[in-house]
């Protein structure tokens, strides 16, 4: 008797065999000891291949995708990460944040880190300026460290980096230059103030692999414009976040999902001649923003 292979019987044996095979690599870390890695392990194996059967994916396309990785490897080094860059534009960078920093209270939302922090910026006084002489508009930003009950945070650690108005960080130059990054303590009564420059919108570095991928989705490389904070003191979570510019356009579409509503502050606009707060003379326009922020508990 001839067995006569319908369609459907065709597609039930090749999802069986897909199925057995998931199933053997599965069974293959039965015998490791770390629980926790087992764990991921499987379940890493489990979406991986899902991706792979639910896009039917063409032995050409898993070829590109390798040639893809081998490059962000290749221009991966010390000063640039295209690893965490790729970790950024698919969000998931922003994911392991929302996960990792549940809401505690009203406390300061985070918010990516980026690649552009650096160890050892120069310390300023209260009322200082973290530009350093880079070029850019004046900005006069301040505001308090809280706790979650309202209490002050005297001696906290406030360090703020941020790019210039060319759209580059100090540290993309090649002359060793330290502008627009400086550290700062709050005062007594968990008071900062310092001038900046007012945030202009700049795009993450785009000349590699992640670039040439937003490229080819017909997405912009362009981050909100925003100005980084790093919080740190004895007894608090650390936070990592920046704030942003309300009527900003890109504020809907930053390429690497790092804007939350909260963190979206005024920066209002004084004409040149308006008074500062400390007094010092500015020739054209300034802007002023404040920001409260509070810190949850470790
Ligand atoms: C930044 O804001 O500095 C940044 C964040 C993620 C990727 C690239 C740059
Ligand atoms: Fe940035």
């Amino acid at each position: 008797m001839t067995h006569d292979h319908s369609a459907p019987d065709i597609a039930a044996e090749r999802a069986r065999r897909e199925q057995d095979l998931l199933e053997r690599v599965l069974r293959s870390f039965d015998d490791c000891a770390d629980p926790r890695l087992k764990e991921l392990m499987r379940a890493l194996v489990r979406h991986l291949h899902a991706f792979l059967r639910e896009v039917r994916l063409s032995e050409e396309e898993w070829r590109k995708g390798v040639e893809f990785l081998t490059r962000v490897g290749h221009i991966t080094d010390d000063v640039r990460q295209e690893f965490i860059l790729l970790s950024d534009v698919l969000g998931a960078s922003m994911q392991m944040i929302t996960m990792n920093n549940p809401a505690h209270g009203d406390a300061t939302e985070a918010t990516v880190l980026g690649p552009f922090f650096v160890d050892g910026a120069p310390r300023i006084e209260l009322g200082g300026d973290v530009s350093g002489g880079a070029p850019g508009e004046p900005c006069w930003v301040e505001g308090t460290v809280r706790d979650t009950a309202g209490a002050a945070v005297p001696g906290a650690r406030v360090e703020v980096w941020e790019a210039d108005a060319d759209g580059f960080y100090d540290v993309q130059y090649d002359d060793d230059r330290t502008m627009g990054r400086a550290h700062l303590f709050t005062g007594p009564d968990g008071e900062y103030r310092f001038w900046a420059n007012t945030p202009t919108p700049y795009p993450i570095p785009h000349d590699g692999p992640v670039g040439a991928l937003l490229a080819a989705v017909g997405r912009s490389p362009m981050r909100a414009s925003h100005l980084h904070f790093l919080v740190k003191v004895d007894g608090y979570r650390t936070l990592v976040t920046h704030i942003f510019v309300r009527g900003d356009d890109l504020l809907e579409s930053d390429t690497v999902f790092g804007v939350r509503d909260s963190l979206v502050k005024d920066f209002e606009s004084r004409p040149a001649d308006t008074p500062t707060p400390d007094g010092r003379a500015i020739n054209g326009l300034w802007s002023k923003a404040r920001f409260e922020i509070v810190l949850a508990p470790v």
